[in-house]
């Protein structure tokens, strides 16, 4: 959460004061004007909002029509949440090396490529785009699709469209952490009619059934599915939230890059390689050393000096070697429903050792993140900055 004030507050207490907060209710339909705002501000056809980013990429998986059978690539350093939306649909994780920026790394994704291979999922993590025109390519070659998980990525964009509309879907997340933020909450956009007729029918399985026209047009047949429907008060706080976004992305980059501006280059602190500097969220100043003891080194000034930074290897359950349940292999809550051992995944790559992907651990041990704040000062900056370079 960077920014919220009086503007949230006047907005939950327009949708309470409608007493008519439920979603498809006639008066505010706070909803159903955010997913129509996002979808303008991203510029998608479809957007649909959700309870978390885990229901948006469930749904979009869903949309896809991923399940039994087929196996979905993911990077070996993304929040569990991505592997797990992979297994709540049945389907089997497979994990990929992240590249120099720390996200999906196309040739280990062709690499991994097999005939089961359904959907591949770029993870843009810390705000880092990923390699997409890479992978479109491979998607071209080899016909599978892409989702990309956005959840880190609000805001963000790749050669000037916006993360999350480059590939087939896109998935947002508004939890706390988030760029903007409704507390929880999520978003699933696309282009692509199929799948967004999947995603409404599955991501809210009853009450788009029971209330007012919300079928109107759909011609996929309904079938069972989730509940992962907001609330107006969720709908309100995120219309007020996404007014922040530009001026909030351009608060962000510009610190990172004065930051930058003042610490890259000196000592042993060299910034690390982006696919699209420009479009990166600005959420993070990511440092990439020679050695992990130099980046422990330089942690230790920078903390010593009051400055706070992040070793991304120690982000547990961001890095597959902590994902238990992947891990372990206990994909659901019963045995007849866990994908790993389901016979329409017998063969399927599910060979996973803490030691699969090397690249990725060397890359996380001796990276750090300083974490950027929008409404650094000058001052701040030259603080900051002469901690890190003393
Ligand atoms: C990369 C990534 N994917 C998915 C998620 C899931 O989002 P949510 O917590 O909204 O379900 C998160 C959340 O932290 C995330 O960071």
């Amino acid at each position: 959460m960077y920014r919220v004030g009086k503007e949230e507050i006047e907005a939950f207490a327009r949708a309470i004061m409608s007493r008519d907060f439920f979603k498809i209710n006639g008066s505010g339909q706070e909803v159903l004007h955010f997913d129509d705002e996002w979808r303008q501000t991203v510029g998608a056809r479809y957007s649909l909002t959700m309870t978390s980013g885990f229901a948006a990429l469930t749904s979009a998986l869903i949309g896809m029509g991923v399940g039994p059978g087929d196996e979905v690539i993911v990077p070996a350093y993304t929040y569990i949440a991505s592997a797990l939306a992979v297994t709540a649909t049945g389907a089997i994780p497979v994990i990929a090396e992240v590249d120099e920026t720390l996200t999906l790394d196309p040739k280990d994704v062709e690499k991994k490529l097999s005939p089961y291979t359904k959907v591949v999922m770029p993870v843009h993590i810390q705000g880092f785009p990923s390699d997409l025109d890479a992978l479109k390519k491979l998607s071209a070659k080899h016909g599978f699709r892409i989702l990309e998980d956005a959840c880190q990525a609000d805001g963000g964009s790749y050669h000037g469209k916006y993360l999350g509309t480059v590939g087939d879907a896109g998935a947002y997340s508004f939890n706390y952490f988030k760029i903007i933020t409704s507390g929880e909450g999520g978003a699933l956009v696309t282009d692509d009619r199929q799948i967004y007729e999947r995603a409404l029918i599955y991501h809210d399985a009853a009450a788009v059934a029971f209330f007012g026209n919300q079928l109107d047009g759909i011609t996929e047949p309904l079938f069972g599915g989730s509940e992962f429907r907001v609330s107006d008060l969720t709908g309100a706080m995120l219309r007020e939230q996404l007014k922040r976004l530009p001026a909030l992305t351009s608060d962000l980059r510009k610190n990172r890059d004065a930051l930058a501006e003042l610490v890259c280059g000196r000592g042993k602190a060299v910034q690390a390689p982006s696919h699209d500097i420009k479009g990166d969220c600005g959420t993070t100043l990511s440092l990439r050393f020679e050695t992990a003891k130099e980046c422990r080194g330089y942690q230790k000034k920078c903390a010593d000096g009051g400055v706070g930074s992040t070793v991304p290897i120690d982000t547990g359950k961001h890095i597959y070697t902590n994902w238990t349940q992947i891990m372990e292999k206990r994909g659901a809550m019963h045995p007849a429903m866990d994908p790993f051992k389901m016979e329409a995944n017998k063969g399927l790559n599910m060979d996973y050792s803490p030691d699969m992907c090397p690249t990725t651990l060397d890359l996380l041990s001796r990276t750090l993140y300083i974490a950027v704040n929008p409404d650094w000062t000058q001052n701040d900056l030259l603080q900051i900055a002469s901690v890190m370079n003393g």
